[in-house]
């Protein structure tokens, strides 16, 4: 068996490293090689039946970013005084999750996806419509458009972990942001960035870049047996 001691503590150093950093280093720019590989952390990542109901924006000019800064208070550097995250990250990304349009039972969309992306052979794409009409009309009850975009969320939370990992692993900063006004977000996203809220509704943001300065609280978490129960 191999010993995979040093690449244990490549991860748990990667996972400490990561923090919710406020601020980035304004001058700092990720190179388009590594936000490439961050990018493909989120593309590879599992989704449930393999839909992969997600989109990602990355939004890199300074005047689209500033269309969020007034509701985006977990961004905008309201509670320190500075241009928050979306005036320093390198790179800024808004993830949506896809609705009920997509992603509904035998929707045109999921058909075209299994065949074309997927390369499934129609007896087998037969099938999964049914294990996923089951799915989604009785074992889990994920109907309509806000239950299925918030089922579509749940795995765009997936891609965001990975990404936020990939980039830690390469030394690379990042913040999660669910601090934003839904509402207002989605009119932006409508007027600005030409996205069909019946088609796609915002799931979170994640900014990544250079930390400007040390994170001022040592990271906090409960200990391992208050967390896990083993059977
Ligand atoms: C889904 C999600 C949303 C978050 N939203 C924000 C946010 O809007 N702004 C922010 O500065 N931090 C945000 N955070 C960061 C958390 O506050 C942070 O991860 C938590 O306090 C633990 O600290 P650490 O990540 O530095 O270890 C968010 C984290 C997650 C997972």
């Amino acid at each position: 068996m191999s010993n995979t001691a040093d690449v244990q503590q490549q991860i748990i150093n990667a996972f400490n490293f990561r923090h919710a950093c406020k601020v980035f280093d304004p001058q700092r720019k990720i190179s388009a090689d590594e936000f490439n590989t961050i990018l493909e952390a989120a593309r590879l990542s599992p989704s449930s039946f393999g839909f992969e109901p997600w989109q990602i924006l990355v939004v890199q000019s300074p005047e689209k970013r500033e269309l969020f800064r007034d509701f985006a208070w977990g961004a905008n550097g309201a509670t320190n005084g500075t241009a928050g995250q979306l005036g320093t990250a390198s790179h800024f990304v808004i993830f949506l999750a896809h609705t009920d349009a997509t992603m509904h039972h035998h929707s045109d969309y999921l058909q075209k996806h299994m065949r074309e992306v997927k390369k499934l052979p129609e007896e087998v794409i037969g099938f999964i419509n049914q294990a996923y009409e089951k799915f989604q009309t009785h074992d889990f009850g994920v109907e309509g458009k806000r239950q299925v975009a918030d089922w579509s969320a749940r795995q765009v939370y997936i891609a965001l972990g990975n990404m936020m990992t990939a980039a830690a692993l390469l030394g690379i900063d990042s913040c999660p942001i669910e601090g934003f006004e839904m509402a207002k977000t989605v009119e932006v996203l409508q007027e600005h960035f030409g996205i069909d809220p019946e088609r796609y509704q915002p799931a979170v943001m994640v900014a990544f870049g250079y930390r400007a300065g040390e994170p001022p609280f040592a990271k906090t978490r409960r200990p391992m047996d208050q967390v896990v129960s083993w059977f």
